[in-house]
């Protein structure tokens, strides 16, 4: 007999293959309702989300019909989003204030759903038999719960004329979206003809949405350093200018250990200082839909770096 621990095992890559297909979070939380629930013969596994600033409306779920609406801190779901925390009740007539959709749930564990690090829905499950939940499927249901909107940490890195840097990063495994725009000026929503004046301060940048369980910063930081010249000011294959410049732009203060540690590791290596910047990323302004994944509408189209890197791109694999 398969333990908790190594179903839980078995189904986390393909809850990461169902997610990594669709980024429409009622979807995601559609199909990840119905595979726990059919995995686990669960009596109701499902979704409520936060609607207002103190209710929880039903979302997606599989099995009998649910109250539609719980107000913050009633019931397990209210309580668990109120107090920021996953709850687990082995005997719901113990939990006071547990809200009884049917007699026929006897244990319940909500897990709270993270975005960006902020409550935006609880995962609700309700078993039949009394004890069902323990600290592994809180640990693992918790895991789950933060594929919905990741684990998912952002990115961005000015590598030269952002077409081909889009391309390289979408190949890599564990990205799970890109976008091309203009980063770290001063002028707002500038359009492309704009940054190509080189006066708006913008760099040509690839904003990066990765899974780092999959792909690491350090890794994907270190498949960036393939793709340009580190040592070169404003300039990577033909393009030059400061909208050609490089760097790396984070938004977590904890992202940029990981980055300075590779970035003094390749300056080590090269012996000079390199001309990367490394920055908090200040603004980032999506580029014109023509620009977005152009190699993939225009075979041949112009593209710095060499057909190696894409291979590169491809072979990356989870460690
Ligand atoms: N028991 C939950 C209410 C939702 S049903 O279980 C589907 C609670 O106490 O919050």
């Amino acid at each position: 007999m398969q333990t908790k621990e190594e179903k839980y095992t078995a189904l986390l890559p393909v809850v990461h293959s169902l997610m990594s297909g669709e980024e429409d979070e009622i979807a995601r939380m559609a199909n990840l309702s119905a595979l726990l629930h059919h995995e686990f013969g669960f009596w109701w596994t499902g979704f409520y989300r936060v609607a207002e600033d103190d209710m929880l409306v039903l979302g997606p779920f599989q099995g009998p019909p649910a109250c539609s609406r719980i107000r913050i801190g009633k019931g397990v779901c209210g309580t668990a989003w109120a107090e920021d925390r996953t709850i687990v009740v082995p005997d719901v007539s113990k939990f006071s204030g547990h809200i009884a959709c049917s007699s026929e749930s006897k244990s319940e564990i909500v897990v709270p759903v993270r975005n960006h690090g902020r409550i935006v829905a609880v995962l609700d499950i309700d078993s039949r038999e009394l004890g069902t939940f323990d600290k592994t499927d809180a640990k693992y249901m918790e895991k789950i719960a933060d594929c919905i909107y990741g684990p998912q940490r952002d990115i961005w890195f000015a590598a030269g004329c952002f077409w081909g840097a889009q391309k390289f990063f979408k190949m890599i495994q564990g990205v799970e979206f890109t976008e091309v725009g203009f980063a770290n000026g001063w002028k707002e929503s500038p359009t492309y003809k704009e940054v190509y004046t080189d006066t708006t301060g913008h760099a040509e940048c690839v904003h990066v949405r990765y899974n780092p369980e999959i792909v690491p910063l350090k890794e994907l930081v270190r498949l960036y350093f393939r793709i340009i010249d580190p040592l070169s000011l404003n300039r990577q294959g033909e393009d030059e200018g400061t909208r050609y410049r490089t760097g790396v732009y984070y938004e977590d203060e904890r992202d940029f250990d990981i980055l300075s540690k590779e970035f003094f590791r390749v300056e080590k290596k090269l012996g000079a200082q390199l001309a990367v910047e490394l920055r908090h990323i200040s603004s980032f302004y999506r580029a014109e839909e023509y620009h977005q994944d152009y190699l993939d509408k225009t075979p041949g189209g112009y593209c710095h770096l060499s057909p190696e890197m894409f291979i590169l791109a491809a072979k990356y694999k989870k460690k």
